[in-house]
């Protein structure tokens, strides 16, 4: 009897592991996300209801909260406070990522928080263009903040090397000596460079018509897995095919199966999803591969080193 059930159970699941990875789904799923993104974004509108006002767009790390508030979307306040230590000198992710996929590139970032990631790759490797993109209009706003404060601070130190230099020059670009230079050789500062839009990537329509060299997707399939279940995977995958262009990088850093376990009761979608959840991080690359259709991928995991406790995630990067 427990055998025939088991059999019952394995069967079922493997059926729908077959429904699952036909992108099929995607054409139906729209009514169902429309449906939670009303929700979700009820949700946000409220957190951002009882925030006090000067915490948006002005993080202050100093200042502890005594409310506990939920990040339904994993959409933390003060997140890199958690993945960047004191004694780090940049994310240890900047060092795994090459040059040739952002210098001179227009770059999508999904799910960049507060911004710290996607600004640092702009200025590090001199990206043409980079857009960053979270569901969340707080983390956009400190984002937008951060980058204020970034090209603030660069402005200070080298108005004071040129000081001390005894140079009379005053126009400022990018640290580094990697300013962006176009085709034209123009040099461009950070502001011309970096942007933060709110959007939910699963739903939005107004990145239809960008196309990008390079996307990014760190550490966030968990979030929208969680949120949206596997068809919301399978959107996020098929939408950065579409908007990337022919020889384009996608990379993405997916969080393990494992970690889910304790994001689940965030909110009753993410607990509903969690139990009906069909494709697993570790099925991932073969999706990409082999149903999304990118070409080739390449496992920087191996040359990671000097990451906070509880983020040694893989690190992919494919190309379409
Ligand atoms: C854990 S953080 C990762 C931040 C950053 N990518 C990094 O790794 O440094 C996940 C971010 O994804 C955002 N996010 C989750 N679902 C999203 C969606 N559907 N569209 C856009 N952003 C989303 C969250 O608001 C959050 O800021």
């Amino acid at each position: 009897m427990g055998n025939d059930k088991d059999l019952k159970k394995k069967k079922k699941r493997s059926r729908s592991n077959e429904k699952s990875v036909e992108l099929v789904v995607v054409a139906n799923e729209a009514k169902q996300i429309q449906q939670q993104q009303q929700q979700q974004e009820k949700v946000i509108a409220n957190e951002e209801n009882q925030k006090p006002k000067q915490q948006q767009g002005n993080p202050n790390p100093k200042k502890k909260k005594k409310s506990q508030e939920s990040y339904p979307f994993g959409n933390y306040k003060n997140y890199y406070g958690y993945r960047i230590s004191n004694d780090m000198d940049e994310d240890p992710r900047l060092k795994v990522l090459n040059k040739e996929w952002f210098q001179g590139k227009d770059c999508l970032d999904i799910g960049c928080n507060s911004g710290i990631m996607t600004i640092h790759i702009a200025n590090k490797f001199g990206c043409r263009s980079i857009l960053g993109v979270d569901i969340d209009s707080s983390r956009v706003g400190d984002a937008q903040w951060h980058l204020r404060n970034f090209v603030r601070k660069q402005n200070h130190t080298k108005a004071g090397e040129k000081k001390s230099s005894g140079s009379k020059e005053e126009s400022i670009s990018l640290s580094n000596g990697e300013a962006n230079t176009g085709s034209s050789g123009e040099t461009k500062d950070l502001f011309q460079i970096v942007s933060f839009q709110k959007e939910n990537f699963v739903h939005t329509r107004n990145l239809d018509d960008n196309r990008y060299d390079t996307i990014l997707c760190l550490s966030v399939t968990k979030w929208i897995h969680l949120n949206w279940g596997d068809d919301g995977l399978i959107t996020l995958f098929s939408k950065i095919w579409r908007l990337l262009n022919p020889g384009g990088i996608f990379i993405m850093e997916p969080q393990p199966w494992k970690s889910y376990e304790k994001n689940r009761r965030v909110s009753e979608t993410t607990a509903m999803h969690h139990r009906t959840i069909v494709l697993r991080p570790e099925h991932f690359q073969e999706i990409l591969l082999d149903k999304i259709g990118f070409r080739t991928v390449e496992d920087l995991t191996s040359s990671l080193s000097g990451v906070s406790k509880g983020f040694d995630r893989q690190i992919l990067a494919f190309k379409k």
